[in-house]
């Protein structure tokens, strides 16, 4: 699978401008993946205690699938950041990210179940356990190493929640698994566009 080309996005929401910075800055000092994560997350932690709106258009489930909405991505591809919708009912395939992610829940309650990463290619995956994120709440969710979860929409309200990840997660090819039999499927997730935008494809 050969990756799409990355289209940067600037934020303009000022504390996600401010956090962006701070990202930047995290990812130059070329920590490990453990303290970049762990200082990312109490960046975050502290952005969404601290309150921000969303756009228009950034919050809103789709009646089929859960979305993605670029929010910002990095001009080089090093980082970006997303808010993600899972409508009530919708959840995802088991599936790994191939990077680091930081994930803070902005609205609605995000159901998390971990798997160890396969060392081994057709095993049935081992389940490490299920957590529930509610607003404020702000997890790592993965470092390259460590990656695979399944998540879905808790509650009866659509979850909306802030994804940084450390590549652009709408072109980078990943993978999914099935749980039963260790079977992977690469596929790559598509930023939804806002509805505002000019061309309404995904
Ligand atoms: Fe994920």
């Amino acid at each position: 699978m050969t990756q799409q080309q990355i289209v940067p996005v600037d934020t303009d929401v000022p504390e996600l401008v401010t956090f962006a910075r701070t990202v930047e800055g995290l990812i130059a000092q070329g920590l490990d993946e453990q303290t970049l994560t762990s200082a990312i997350q109490a960046e975050l932690t502290a952005t969404l205690a601290a309150g921000f709106d969303l756009p228009a258009g950034t919050t809103e489930p789709d009646p089929d699938r859960y979305v993605m909405y670029p929010l910002h991505v990095a001009r080089d591809g090093s980082f970006s950041i997303a808010s993600a919708v899972w409508n009530v009912g919708q959840g995802t395939p088991v599936h790994g990210h191939e990077t680091w992610g930081v994930v803070g829940i902005y609205s609605g309650v995000e159901v998390e179940t971990r798997y160890e990463k396969p060392a081994a290619p057709d095993v049935p995956l081992v389940e490490q356990g299920t957590d529930d994120w509610g607003a404020g709440e702000v997890t790592v969710c993965c470092t390259t190493d460590d990656d695979v979860h399944q998540v879905r929409c808790g509650g009866d309200q659509p979850v909306v929640g802030i994804h940084v990840y450390g590549a652009d997660i709408g072109t980078l090819p990943r993978r999914s698994y099935d749980p039963e039999t260790g079977a992977v499927h690469w596929f790559t997730s598509t930023w939804a566009h806002r509805p505002s935008d000019a061309e309404g494809a995904r």
